[in-house]
């Protein structure tokens, strides 16, 4: 009987693992650029975390199960819930702004389509400790040039910017309550994939008749891709009184983070784009998604801030802001913008051995060389030249080193040069001298 991977899980044959670890290694080269440190947290949580924490939509897609204590628990299908608890139980002795990231795998029952998988590795990047926008934009800008350090650019690339604050303020101006502003957020969050007619129905048990005039008012805000439009319109909402103060000092923040944005080289990279509310419960602030340019396929990444869910999962008062990037959807738009590479490792050296006499010699020179820190490949059993020259051209070695008897008998080894084509002889005693000069100049 063979057995199937489940449905929605990979396996990394060596190919496609060298590939998700060039991924994680560009993440971890940029996470260090911007001076992040590198955490993590289990991937098994009790069920109670993520319960009412990352909202309704990953509860429905949760990994969970009792464990043979009677746990209730789960996979984890975010970092975040995790890493404000990390964050929250050390606070006090964490000095700030507290900027982590890491890179693990999560788990979600998704339907299995393109984009979407049910095992599937993030990049989680998020500060705590710095409640103004200047935050934000160090993260927006760390996003950019994530995507950036792949070969992608703006032509290939957006990040949609949000702020569900600046939305809880326009729907206070029309007469909206808390309760019946976050139905009109989920409502939002789904719009592009619902018809007309049935989100007016799903609008009209908070605002009656008001519902399709409303609507269009929502499609006026959705529509808007630029600061100026932006603010004309936000100060229109409310001319005088607490939330026109409110409406101001917000807009103020924006100003500071698109600022922010543009002084950081991210500006060309950003789209105002109101129809982004996220899904998640726990987002409070500036929120954003980054996209294909075209605005194809599924989010590559996504975040936001969330000041209320260290404090929620029992820390202190802690801002907080982030986003968490997939190696998934990445993956596929990389590939559809030819910007994969051959991830497949070849040796630096092959040491070709002429018979059994030879092996102990060579051996010994390949143990040297490997403590040198160089890769290096040998036949575990006696070949004929012939065949050891033709693997070592397939396994792309750079160079081959020929331990044959002559060799051995002269005290000396042999080194070709595959793309120059030429050979030398070298004394062996001087190997670890020869071989970094070979790997600096090669052979002319
Ligand atoms: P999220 O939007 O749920 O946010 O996921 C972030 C990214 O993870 C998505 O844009 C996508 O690239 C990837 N992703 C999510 N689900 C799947 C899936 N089933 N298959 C493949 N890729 C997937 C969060 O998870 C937040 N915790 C991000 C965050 C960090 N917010 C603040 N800090």
């Amino acid at each position: 009987m063979q057995f199937e991977t489940l449905p929605g899980f990979r396996e990394f044959y060596p190919e496609a693992c060298a590939r998700r670890n060039h991924i994680f290694a560009q993440w971890r080269k940029v996470a260090r650029a911007f001076s992040f440190s590198e955490y993590d947290a289990p991937v098994l949580e009790p069920l109670e975390l993520y319960i009412e924490k990352s909202g309704e939509e990953i509860v429905g897609q949760l990994f969970n199960f009792e464990d043979r204590g009677g746990r209730a628990v789960a996979m984890r299908p975010e970092m975040t819930p995790s890493l404000a608890r990390l964050v929250g139980a050390k606070a006090n002795g964490l000095k700030r702004p507290i900027k982590w990231f890491n890179i693990g795998e999560h788990y979600r029952y998704e339907r299995p389509q393109k984009g979407r998988l049910r095992a599937f590795y993030q990049y989680n990047v998020d500060i705590f400790g710095e409640a103004g926008p200047a935050a934000d934009a160090e993260l927006i800008a760390l996003l950019v040039q994530a995507l950036e350090a792949f070969g992608l650019g703006s032509a290939d690339f957006k990040v949609r910017l949000s702020d569900r604050d600046l939305w809880l303020l326009m729907l206070a101006a029309e007469g909206l309550d808390e309760a019946s502003s976050a139905v009109v957020l989920g409502i939002v969050d789904k719009l592009e994939r619902m018809d007309r007619e049935k989100a007016v129905e799903k609008l009209q048990p908070v605002l009656g008749e008001d519902a399709s005039a409303f609507l269009g008012r929502i499609e006026e805000v959705i529509a808007i891709r630029d600061f100026d439009t932006l603010s004309v319109y936000m100060k229109g909402l409310a001319l005088e009184g607490d939330i026109a103060d409110q409406i101001a000092t917000r807009l103020n923040d924006w100003e500071l983070l698109l600022n922010r944005l543009k002084a950081a080289g991210a500006g060309e990279y950003v789209q105002i784009d109101l129809g982004i509310v996220r899904g998640l419960a726990y987002y409070t602030g500036f929120v954003f998604e980054a996209f294909e340019a075209s605005g194809a396929g599924r989010a590559l990444a996504g975040g936001g801030r969330y000041d209320a869910l260290v404090k929620k999962l029992g820390g202190p008062d802690m801002p907080a802001v982030g986003f968490a990037m997939g190696d998934v959807t990445l993956a596929d738009l990389l590939d559809s913008k030819g910007l994969t590479t051959n991830y497949v490792q070849s040796p630096d050296f092959i040491v070709i051995i002429g018979g059994a006499e030879a092996r102990e010699a060579a051996m010994g020179d390949a143990a040297t060389i490997r403590s040198l820190g160089y890769s290096v490949d040998y036949p575990l059993k006696e070949q004929s030249f012939g065949k050891q020259f033709k693997e070592a051209n397939q396994k792309g070695a750079r160079f081959a080193l020929i331990y044959g008897s002559e060799e051995i008998e002269k005290g000396v080894f042999k080194a070709r040069d595959f793309a120059s084509g030429t050979e030398k002889e070298f004394p062996r005693e001087a190997i670890a001298e020869v071989i970094p000069e070979l790997m600096l100049s090669g052979l002319e």
